[in-house]
């Protein structure tokens, strides 16, 4: 039988191959179970991968960020529904988030609503004509029209998590994570980036990490070493 891993760690196998995808995913046998396939993937045959993953119990996020007219957006949720995926996303624009939950109907996929990229800054929001305002305060009322369209769950950054758990509707919804950094190195290209830990504390439900250990020299190491700063994990280092 499988060993069972700590879900709250979601590894995103952002590759450009399905043999490097497969292969890291064979290497973190046992440690991490649950792993997000995205754009990177659809080249390769990613969603064909995402269900054999499945197959082999493991928990499947599909970050597809779908976003197009209602009719399109629910007919391919609808034909995304046999690969069995515990989480997909979209933008968290609320005719979006309805027409993928109406695409869902009765399956057992999460619906989670993108609020805003955790690689952009309030810059970027200024050259994409988004209003003014503080990041914390748009990306809560993103949540907030996402969550009333029928949105199960938020992307943020861990850095907004916290205030939006407190938005009306919020509590009981899903709040994921990415942009994890261990606090020291490469950002890589995320600007709202916060520590394992500190995304748990804010409210995080689960956290998305990609580069900190698929670019890792160990990634095993590198997964088992974000896993001990989750709270409650028997290894947490103290102090
Ligand atoms: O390598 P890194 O840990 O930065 O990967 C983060 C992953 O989370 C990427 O696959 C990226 O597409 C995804 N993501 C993100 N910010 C969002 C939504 C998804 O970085 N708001």
């Amino acid at each position: 039988m499988a060993e069972r891993t700590d879900d709250r760690l979601i590894v995103a196998l952002d590759f450009a191959t399905r043999r490097c995808a497969a292969d890291m995913a064979s290497e973190l046998e046992g440690v991490a179970g649950f792993f997000k396939l995205g754009l990177s993937s659809l080249a390769w045959g990613g969603l064909e991968f995402a269900a054999e993953l499945k197959k082999d119990s493991k928990r499947i996020f599909l970050d597809l960020k779908l976003f197009d007219i209602g009719s399109v957006v629910a007919r391919t949720v609808e034909s995304l529904n046999s690969l069995g995926a515990d989480f997909l996303t979209v933008h968290g624009d609320p005719g979006v988030v309805r027409s993928a939950v109406s695409g869902r109907g009765d399956a057992n996929t999460k619906i989670l609503a993108v609020t805003f990229l955790t690689s952009v800054d309030r810059h970027d929001l200024d050259a994409a004509l988004i209003k003014r305002g503080a990041f914390g305060d748009l990306a809560c009322e993103r949540a907030t029209r996402a969550i009333d369209a029928g949105a199960d769950g938020i992307i943020a950054s861990a850095r907004e998590a916290a205030a939006i758990r407190a938005v009306p509707g919020a509590k009981d919804k899903l709040i994921v994570t990415p942009g994890i950094r261990l606090g020291i190195g490469d950002r890589h290209d995320q600007v709202r980036v916060m520590t394992p830990s500190a995304a748990f504390e804010a409210g995080a439900d689960h956290i998305v990490v990609g580069r900190p250990i698929i670019r890792s020299e160990n990634p095993v190491d590198a997964a088992k070493s974000i896993l001990a700063q989750l709270p409650g994990t028997s290894n947490r280092p103290t102090g």
